[in-house]
């Protein structure tokens, strides 16, 4: 609960507030088209939260606006536009190093599977996680935190994954924790333990998800230390058996479950759906058997574009099918050092629409209630809606598709979280 003064948000361009007809579930279809514009609006905030959303002029003559005039911090937006902050709901901030061998190999014609294979990839960022001391870690986490707001980003998950053991991982969840607390936002941590197997264990994956499942889930549950586990469920990383008793471990010791799958090969879904995933990610190789027991589920589908650009894919999730068929899709950076270091969702958006081809409503509206839904966030997040948390960015921009069209620019001037005025000044 903020303890600030109560904002005014007046003479917003546009003003996406994500209300929808129906509401009421994560948006398919048509649905994720609708934005709930206003023209001309304002917004009310105080005590960290929404308190009303309409037209400028209205909320100039309101009684208790004029009343208490003097107590609220004023901000004219002057034309701008005025988005609910985006939610992240895909990152993995914990690692020290880019990985610029992995780069260099790429470009000259390796795949990322190769270059795993050959000692690159995941396990190459975890001798830097290992030796890392935690100060370092959660700098660094912060310092990647930051650019996000500066882009808009207000909600944020944060997953562990390059420690790959007892030890690190917890090192890196508690590195997550205190990052957190420093950072105005909101962060929703994820144990992904289970994110390769370590050198130590090579061969021996089951002596590994032993220790995963045995000690690392149970200990990040009892200190709540993550809110979500994870699970990379593809070919050479973690197979649908091993993945299932990842799951069961976290039903076991109470945590909700998501999985990255179907990126490089077809995971099989219908086992894992059965646990209810919040979300399952990536899904580039689904097929129409996957699809439609995505449309049928209540598990979101986050897909991450900008792995597919930055590792030179050319081929892109089925988005339009996806939608089409009537799954909920959200969208995310999936902030990595391997396949997807950027931490702008607009940049993402921007793929989503030139190389998904995602309307630039359905863009925003994937990266925000959507993407709160894929956190379990939809009661307080993704939407500019009273009641809900104030976090709201504000865009040098006349039209919302301005998003998605500016390419590899940030023009978010402002950023509102849980109520107060955190980056940009009143202008
Ligand atoms: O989401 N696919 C697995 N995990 C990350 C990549 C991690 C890495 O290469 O460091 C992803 O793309
Ligand atoms: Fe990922």
């Amino acid at each position: 609960m903020s303890s600030s003064r109560p904002l005014l948000l007046f003479n917003i361009g546009q003003l996406v507030t994500m209300q929808s007809a129906d509401g009421r579930g994560p948006r398919r279809g048509e649905e994720l088209k609708e934005l709930g514009v206003i023209q001309d609006g304002a917004v009310l905030c105080a005590g960290g939260k929404i308190v009303s959303t309409g037209k400028t002029k209205d909320a100039l003559r309101d009684g208790w606006v004029k009343r208490n005039r003097g107590a609220v911090v004023e901000i004219d937006c002057r034309g701008k536009l005025v988005l609910p902050g985006f939610v992240d709901s895909h990152t993995h901030p914990s690692f020290i190093s880019p990985r610029l061998v992995d780069f260099e190999e790429r470009i000259a014609g390796a795949s990322y599977e190769r270059i795993a294979e050959a000692g690159g990839g995941i396990r190459s960022s975890v001798e830097g996680v290992r030796r890392a001391g935690k100060a370092l870690l959660e700098q660094k986490i912060l310092s990647s935190l930051d650019e996000m707001l500066a882009q808009g980003t207000t909600t944020v998950e944060a997953k562990s994954g390059y420690g790959l053991s007892l030890e690190s991982e917890l090192k890196s969840l508690h590195a997550i924790r205190t990052a957190a607390l420093k950072w105005p936002g909101t962060v929703v941590a994820t144990l992904l333990a289970a994110h390769a197997v370590p050198l130590e264990f090579e061969g021996k994956p089951w002596e590994y998800l032993d220790l995963v499942c045995e000690e690392m889930i149970p200990q990040a549950a009892k200190r709540k230390l993550a809110q979500f586990v994870d699970v990379f469920c593809d070919r050479g990383a973690f197979s649908e058996e091993e993945s299932l008793r990842v799951f069961e471990s976290a039903r076991e010791n109470g945590l909700p479950v998501r999985a990255h799958v179907s990126q490089l090969t077809r995971t099989p879904l219908q086992h894992l759906l059965s646990f209810g995933p919040s979300s399952l990610d990536h899904v580039d190789h689904v097929d129409d058997s996957d699809i439609s027991l995505l449309a049928r589920s209540n598990t979101i589908a986050t897909l991450v574009p900008g792995a597919n650009h930055f590792l030179g894919l050319g081929k892109y999730p089925p988005a339009r099918k996806l939608i089409d068929t009537g799954v909920a899709v959200a969208l995310a950076t999936d902030y990595n050092p391997g396949s997807s270091p950027t931490t702008s969702m607009p940049f993402v958006l921007s793929l989503a629409c030139t190389q998904m081809k995602m309307s630039p409503a359905e863009a925003i509206a994937a990266a925000t209630i959507n993407s709160a839904w894929a956190l379990r966030f939809q009661r307080s997040k993704g939407s500019i809606e009273p009641g809900k948390d104030a976090d709201v960015g504000i865009f040098n921009a006349k039209d919302y598709r301005e998003i998605a069209y500016w390419m590899g620019t940030n023009s978010c001037e402002a950023v509102v979280a849980n109520g107060e005025l955190v980056r940009g000044q009143k202008f």
